[in-house]
């Protein structure tokens, strides 16, 4: 079996190649990515010299290298995307043409090659904000509300994938899942920030009063779950994936972080929100759990662990990342 992974240089897609290649050495994998900001080789060091491994630079939005590409492959998984919400709300424009015009552009092509699988990465943001207040939970049969031009673009393109089911018959799935946090992830997202932050001493930003919760899921249990839905996920089914733990506000995340870092919680600094933030999400899971099996592995304290390890044994990955063009974004960002 011949693979597609589009954006297979970013957190996500880099934790999932190195996941299949390890666990299906026979399969081949091709990797499909723009290299962005955000996309790395040197996530994929460990495989880059399998035989069953090849990396394309390139868009996904070209529909000449696209098709050349989809030709040969069986089943696509595709993660590429303009990740970042903050990203979002300064210029939205890259999110429209990558996330939504790049999703269609590699329908067509699935479409005219007749993949057997397109599997689309989605998020559990499309279904908008829950309250503090209650234990409600976005499931399969959540309605979309997306409240930024991230949710918005990904709202976008999960109706295309499920359009392309019903009006051609592509085979489909997709998964929406909660935040991921783990090794490989850029220093822009809260997680890996707070982490890298901390190894320098240095403030640890809350946007507002930290009163938003999150939803949180170690990246190598999603890769599972993909890994199953492929395997064996229904056509056509949309398949919610979550955390092992119940929901955590930012200002208690950044509290445990410090205390497993042993740093101080005189870091934490609030600074100004960020506009239409969502204030909770929460995923039921129990359709994949009941059709499937899957389930998370990895609770919260153990994954950070692992993670706050990760980042601690690789401060050169994060330190070219953080010398470079982010420190333009962190000036703005975070006004400092
Ligand atoms: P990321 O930003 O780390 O990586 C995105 C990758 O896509 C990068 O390697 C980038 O170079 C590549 N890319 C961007 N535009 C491209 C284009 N036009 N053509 C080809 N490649 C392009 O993202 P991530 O956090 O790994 O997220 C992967 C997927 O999972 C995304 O679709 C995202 O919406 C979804 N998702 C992420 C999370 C999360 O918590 N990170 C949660 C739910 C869903
Ligand atoms: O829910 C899934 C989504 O999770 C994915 O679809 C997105 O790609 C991914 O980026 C993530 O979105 P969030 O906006 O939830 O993640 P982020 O890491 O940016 O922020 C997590 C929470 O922490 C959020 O409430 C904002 C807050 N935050 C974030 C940063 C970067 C801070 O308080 N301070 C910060 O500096």
């Amino acid at each position: 079996m011949r693979i597609l992974v589009t954006g297979g240089a970013g957190f996500i897609g880099s934790n999932f190649i190195r996941y299949w290649l390890f666990k299906y050495p026979n399969y081949e994998v091709v990797n499909l990515d723009k290299l962005t900001y955000a996309g790395n080789l040197e996530n994929l060091k460990e495989v880059q010299d399998y035989p069953n491994y090849t990396f394309v630079k390139g868009d996904i939005c070209d529909q000449q290298l696209v098709d050349d590409i989809i030709k040969s492959v069986d089943v696509i998984v595709h993660f590429a995307a303009e990740s970042h919400v903050d990203r979002s709300i300064t210029d939205s424009s890259a999110f429209v043409k990558t996330n939504i015009i790049g999703t269609l552009t590699l329908l067509n092509s699935a479409l005219k090659h007749k993949v057997k699988r397109f599997h689309h990465i989605s998020t559990d943001e499309v279904f908008g904000s829950l309250t503090l207040d209650t234990d409600e939970k976005f499931s399969e049969t959540s309605c979309y509300k997306p409240n930024n031009p991230y949710s918005a673009s990904k709202a976008s393109s999960d109706h295309f994938v499920r359009a392309f089911a019903r009006t051609y018959g592509l085979p489909i799935t997709i998964t929406n899942c909660s935040n991921n946090y783990g090794p490989y992830q850029f220093p822009e997202k809260f997680v890996p920030l707070m982490i890298t932050n901390l190894l320098e001493d240095k403030p640890v930003p809350i946007y507002g009063d930290g009163q938003y919760a999150r939803d949180w899921l170690y990246v190598e249990d999603h890769c599972r779950a993909i890994d199953l839905v492929l395997k064996k996920g229904r056509l056509g089914e949309t398949y919610l994936i979550g955390g092992m733990n119940d929901t955590i506000t930012n200002l208690d995340l950044a509290k445990l972080v410090i205390k497993l870092m042993g740093k101080s919680e005189d870091l934490i600094t609030f600074v100004k929100d960020r506009p239409g933030h969502d204030v909770r999400y929460a995923v039921d899971w129990s359709k994949i759990n009941k059709e499937l099996g899957w389930k998370p592995k990895v609770d919260l304290k153990q994954g950070l662990k692992q993670t706050i390890d990760w980042y601690i044994k690789n401060r050169d990955w994060w330190q070219k990342i953080k010398s470079g063009e982010y420190q333009d974004y962190y000036k703005k960002q975070y006004q400092t």
